[in-house]
């Protein structure tokens, strides 16, 4: 198993799981300094591209910004999000995630879903490539955006869910937007980490959209702490700029 997967199951009840997005070399770059997991989201279909939804981001767009991201990650453990309808079914996604891999020398995939990519996730496992399951708010399918877990029934969905990514062989959980009680709950009947994004502290580690925690996004989330505002110091940079030309 590679190492620095090894190293974050290890991780599990000992320290938490620090995860940041990052598109481009530069930024990840400084993320790969204090982080375990620099995951290329999809999420750069809307923070970047202004897409309404992630189902827009196509495999070639991951590969591009997934190149960059890989020359400014050394030490931590890159992650690639497999884009909306490129993983329909074990073969395509077998194809389309060795491509993944190969052209961008990324260390794992990540997959949205619980019992319906089951079947893709063992085959994945299997040809060894490492998974990592996100489960919640699945942004690539998603009708409603609300926090997942309220509901009896989405209760023991997710439980399941997360019992069967983890016995096809994921490394690692997202759960974004889970409820507390919830997703203190997964993580404790879980041996693999979970990584929660909007789904409380009890998470085995954080992730969250790097524009958002910078500033440098116009995103009002209320779980995103903003710890800079990186839009006011570009902008006081350009004016000297400008007034100095
Ligand atoms: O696309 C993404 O950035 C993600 C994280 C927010 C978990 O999936």
């Amino acid at each position: 198993m590679n190492k620095k997967i090894k190293n974050i199951l290890r991780k599990k009840n000992k320290s938490k799981v620090i995860c940041l997005t990052a598109y481009s070399k530069n930024v990840a770059s400084i993320l790969d300094k204090h982080c375990d997991l620099v995951l290329v989201g999809d999420s750069l279909g809307s923070v970047l591209y202004n897409y309404k939804s992630t189902k827009e981001v196509s495999l070639d767009i991951m590969i591009n910004h997934s190149k960059s991201v890989r020359m400014g990650v050394k030490k931590s453990l890159m992650v690639v999000d497999m884009p909306y309808k490129t993983y329909r079914n074990s073969k395509e996604a077998l194809k389309n995630s060795k491509l993944l891999m190969k052209k961008t020398k990324c260390d794992a995939v990540k997959l949205e879903g619980g019992k319906r990519i089951i079947s893709i996730v063992k085959t994945l496992v299997k040809n060894k490539i490492p998974v990592m399951g996100h489960l919640g708010i699945l942004p690539q399918t998603e009708k409603k955006f609300t926090f997942k877990g309220k509901k009896i029934n989405e209760v023991n969905k997710l439980l399941k869910d997360s019992k069967l990514l983890e016995k096809a062989g994921v490394f690692s959980i997202v759960l974004e937007c889970v409820e507390t009680k919830l997703a203190k709950k997964i993580t404790r009947h879980l041996k693999i980490p979970t990584i929660g994004i909007g789904s409380s502290a009890f998470c085995d580690g954080q992730v969250l959209v790097i524009d958002d925690l910078i500033g440098l996004s116009k995103s009002k989330l209320r779980f995103v702490k903003k710890y800079s505002n990186v839009s006011q110091i570009i902008n006081s940079a350009v004016k000297n700029y400008n007034s100095d030309v």
